[in-house]
């Protein structure tokens, strides 16, 4: 039983105490209170003696409920069953079931990636494609003076996918306004860009080139051109896509996005510990994973790809407010408003695509605008700002949702500097071994 759940059972609880009251009053006036000639004021007194005690009786009941039914159970029976099954004991990847609905009835179900990324039926991943496309990826050929390719922003032989800068450098040194993401496990998100603004990546790859500021082509004409120009391409196109066609831009995009559909990282201790292996995560990241599931974290970074905009969502809600609550220690510190993504211009809430945590600490700085570099620091405003968590010792308020349209005030419980800690933990359970293991190459 999750929130609504037990929200449901309280109502039930309110309703049938005032059942129990209205008959309690009745027995009283009219059969209680003749029987034993009580005047109206005992009367009155009567009832609020057996009265209080159905009270004291429901707030039993009431708090028995909440201590048996609070989120926590979810992945405590998970991790019974887990620990019960043989180490390394192959599950299907669950996506097929998967319920992102926390608030609703049942629990939430952790799954792993998957170890092949989907293809739309235009466009299936080929060996071919994929050898063209990673050329194509780390050809500067693809930029105006021939010095940026898609790998100078996203660094994937040797990097975690980006660049580590806080915004990315373009063509004649010229810095964005945003942040570089890592393209390792793109191919799992539904929708692109910090502002999810593309829907495929075969779109997305079509926005670089063109962008002034990172490779800055006149037209994707000139693109195509460029490509044309270099005879070696030939062959490998002729491989890709048939013999002696002419290359087009839809080819271009086609096998650089099949490049990108390989780069997928299915083997983080996170995966390891979802199929059996009781010993991929220790204590801390057990505790960080409940955390994230009790804090409420996994209401927007849920699924296989730890994001609400990934391919497995069935009705994707891909966007979402941040921040949701204000707390202008943090938005004016890392100037978290001054960009408002898919929001209008100016808009004291931005409104932003729900990144994938995957690899997360590997790929600092941090943000649509690179503004933090430390996790925990994440982990405290995301729990402040989308949560409305207290941290430790910061001052208490009152919050109104407009997306839940509830005045609240900000949970009672903060979360104290262990528990940021103990997510930071289980979010490095979500780095690939392989990626993780190059990082420590010296
Ligand atoms: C100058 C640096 C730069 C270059 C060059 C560059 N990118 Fe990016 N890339 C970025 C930035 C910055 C963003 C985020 C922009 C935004 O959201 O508005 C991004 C976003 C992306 C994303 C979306 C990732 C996600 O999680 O949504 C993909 C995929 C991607 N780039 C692939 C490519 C490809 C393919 C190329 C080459 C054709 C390329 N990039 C060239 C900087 C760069
Ligand atoms: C209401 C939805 C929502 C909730 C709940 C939420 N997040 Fe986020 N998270 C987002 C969005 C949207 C962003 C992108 C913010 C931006 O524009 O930079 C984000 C960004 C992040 C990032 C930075 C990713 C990067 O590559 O820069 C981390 C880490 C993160 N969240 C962790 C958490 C944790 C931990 C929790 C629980 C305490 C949490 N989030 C709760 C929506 C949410």
């Amino acid at each position: 039983m999750g929130h609504a759940g037990l929200s449901g059972f309280m109502n039930v609880s309110i309703a049938m105490l005032v059942i129990g009251f209205t008959v309690l009053l009745l027995m009283v006036q009219f059969e209680l209170g003749p029987m034993g000639k009580l005047s109206g004021g005992r009367k009155w007194l009567l009832t609020l003696i057996l009265g209080s005690g159905m009270v004291a009786f429901s707030i039993k009941l009431i708090v028995i409920a909440t201590l048996l039914n609070f989120p926590k159970q979810t992945i405590g029976a998970h991790l019974r069953a887990q620990q019960a099954r043989p180490p390394h004991a192959t599950v299907a990847p669950q996506y097929a079931v998967y319920d992102r609905s926390v608030g609703g009835s049942k629990p939430y179900v952790w799954q792993v990636l998957p170890e092949v990324a989907p293809a739309p039926a235009w466009n299936p991943t080929t060996p071919e494609k994929v050898a063209l496309g990673e050329r194509l990826f780390h050809d500067t050929a693809l930029s105006a003076d021939r010095t940026v390719s898609c790998s100078s922003c996203h660094e994937v032989r040797q990097g975690a996918g980006m660049d580590g800068r806080r915004t990315s450098l373009g063509i004649g040194g010229q810095s964005g306004a945003r942040n570089a993401p890592t393209v390792w496990n793109a191919a799992f998100q539904s929708v692109l860009f910090w502002d999810g603004r593309a829907a495929s990546l075969e779109e997305q790859a079509k926005g670089p080139p063109l962008n002034p500021k990172e490779m800055g082509m006149p037209s994707l004409e000139a693109l195509v051109q460029r490509v044309r120009e270099e005879v070696s391409y030939r062959e490998p196109f002729d491989r890709a896509f048939g013999v002696g066609r002419p290359i087009t831009i839809t080819q271009i995009v086609a096998a650089i996005a099949a490049y990108e559909r390989t780069l997928i990282t299915p083997d983080a201790p996170y995966d390891r510990f979802v199929r059996g292996d009781a010993s991929a995560l220790n204590a801390a990241q057990l505790r960080g994973m409940e955390l994230f599931q009790s804090v409420g974290c996994v209401q927007c970074h849920s699924g296989p790809n730890f994001s609400g905009a990934s391919v497995f969502d069935k009705a994707p809600n891909t966007q979402r407010l941040f921040p949701v609550f204000a707390s202008q220690r943090y938005v004016e510190r890392y100037r978290l408003t001054g960009d408002a993504g898919g929001n209008a211009a100016g808009s004291k809430q931005g409104i932003w695509r729900i990144p994938s945590l995957r690899n997360v600490a590997l790929t600092a700085p941090y943000f649509h605008n690179g503004s933090v570099d430390s996790l925990a620091e994440v982990v405290r405003i995301m729990a402040t700002v989308q949560r409305g968590k207290r941290i430790g010792g910061d001052e208490r308020t009152i919050v109104w949702s407009r997306q839940d349209r509830t005045l609240t005030r900000a949970d009672a419980e903060p979360l104290s500097e262990r528990d940021v800690q103990d997510i930071v933990a289980f979010l490095k359970s979500l780095s690939s071994d392989t990626l993780l293991a190059r990082s420590r190459e010296p």
